[in-house]
């Protein structure tokens, strides 16, 4: 049984003025976003509300500051909630759209019923978490010390919406590291066990733009990558809709435990365990699914190899893009590496029942003694 869900619009709009334009907002509208966006992009162009995450704390948002947002705005007239951001704005401001919520715990703990009564447009200005088709929001539980994902199926936006112009300053290292995570959504969930054809087209087509386009970067500099914005948009989005589908794998796993402990950000916590998961892969069963990625991989890069050969070339392209950084040096202890891997074992199933061949405690250890 095959199950394919794509439940948002999608629109792309090459300036913000194209997509006022279009969606004609008013005050009853409310955007949640940051106020460096804000002052570089939206200060007197759009006749609406805002909020600033900022206004409510700096740093990475948790339940205590979403709860402070809820207050805020319950009573107030919301027709619309659009979220514009990197990730956590994104699932923050999905949040914020559902029925008479006032706590982040009445709604990860489903005390409400999980509805909407607000439409919701999510517009992101990274180009990797695909958090704009995704029901998903991730949040710091306070309480739990630990990062939560909560998949709130009313939570798909009404509309998605690309503007590329919001990402014509993106730093170097938020549009590699926002990259490669959408790169790795692609391919871990095109060789997830769990995976269908139908995310397969989404898949592929986003390892094609993200990997060709890398090869352009390498060659003529890091700095031309905004010629190629508007790709990396589609291809976060593309890897997007197959994670609104199927959930990531080892990868995944790994830096989700990793990210948090260590307080390593997202994409760069995925990063550092991108090529060994798939090297071991490599070693335990060389073909079905993880071939036709080495296929996917050796036409994108223009190379003629084999499966060993185009997993190498995959690694000396990333680290090119992403120097090496070995696990040790964010603080990683060799006496951790057995007890963090029984960590992932315990609490990240949910991803690592999608790994393309099961992977033992011994493999897991071999993987993370591989990056440490
Ligand atoms: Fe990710």
């Amino acid at each position: 049984m095959y199950n394919f869900n794509l439940k948002s619009s999608i629109y792309e709009f090459r300036v913000l003025s194209d997509f006022v334009d279009h969606f004609q907002l008013s005050p009853y509208d409310t955007v949640f976003t940051e106020r460096f966006l804000y002052e570089k992009y939206f200060k007197g162009k759009l006749n609406c509300n805002f909020i600033f995450q900022d206004d409510y704390g700096l740093g990475e948002p948790s339940d205590i500051v979403i709860d402070k947002i809820l207050i805020d705005i319950k009573d107030k007239p919301i027709n619309r909630i659009i979220g514009i951001g990197g990730g956590s704005i994104l699932d923050i401001a999905k949040l914020l759209s559902i029925k008479d919520a006032t706590s982040t715990e009445d709604i990860f703990e489903e005390n409400i019923p999980l509805v909407r009564d607000k439409g919701l447009i999510l517009i992101p200005t990274t180009c990797g978490t695909g958090c704009e088709v995704t029901c998903v929001s991730v949040v710091d539980i306070s309480r739990k010390n630990t990062k939560i994902g909560k998949r709130i199926e009313a939570n798909f936006a009404d509309s998605a919406v690309l503007i590329e112009e919001l990402l014509d300053s993106i730093p170097e290292r938020v549009f590699l590291y926002s990259s490669v995570d959408a790169l790795i959504h692609a391919m871990e969930i095109y060789v997830a066990q769990t995976g269908n054809p139908y995310n397969d087209v989404f898949c592929e087509s986003a390892i094609k733009i993200i990997l060709s386009n890398y090869k352009k970067l390498v060659k003529d500099g890091i700095e031309t990558r905004f010629e190629y914005m508007n790709e990396f948009l589609r291809a976060s989005t593309f890897a997007g809709i197959a994670l609104s589908n199927t959930a990531c794998g080892a990868v995944h796993a790994f830096a989700m435990h990793f990210g948090s402990v260590h307080h390593v950000a997202h994409g760069e916590s995925n990063a550092r365990f991108l090529t060994e998961v798939f090297k071991k892969y490599a070693q335990i069963s060389p073909n079905g699914k993880l071939e036709d990625l080495s296929k996917i991989i050796n036409n994108a890069l223009e190379i003629d190899t084999d499966l060993q050969g185009s997993f190498l070339a995959l690694e000396e392209l990333i680290d090119y893009l992403i120097p090496k950084k070995r696990l040790r040096e964010y603080g990683v202890k060799e006496e951790d590496i057995e007890p963090y891997v029984d960590k992932v074992i315990e609490t990240q199933q949910r991803l690592l029942k999608n790994n393309f061949v099961p992977l033992s405690r011994k493999e897991l250890i071999d993987i993370y003694k591989g990056v440490y």
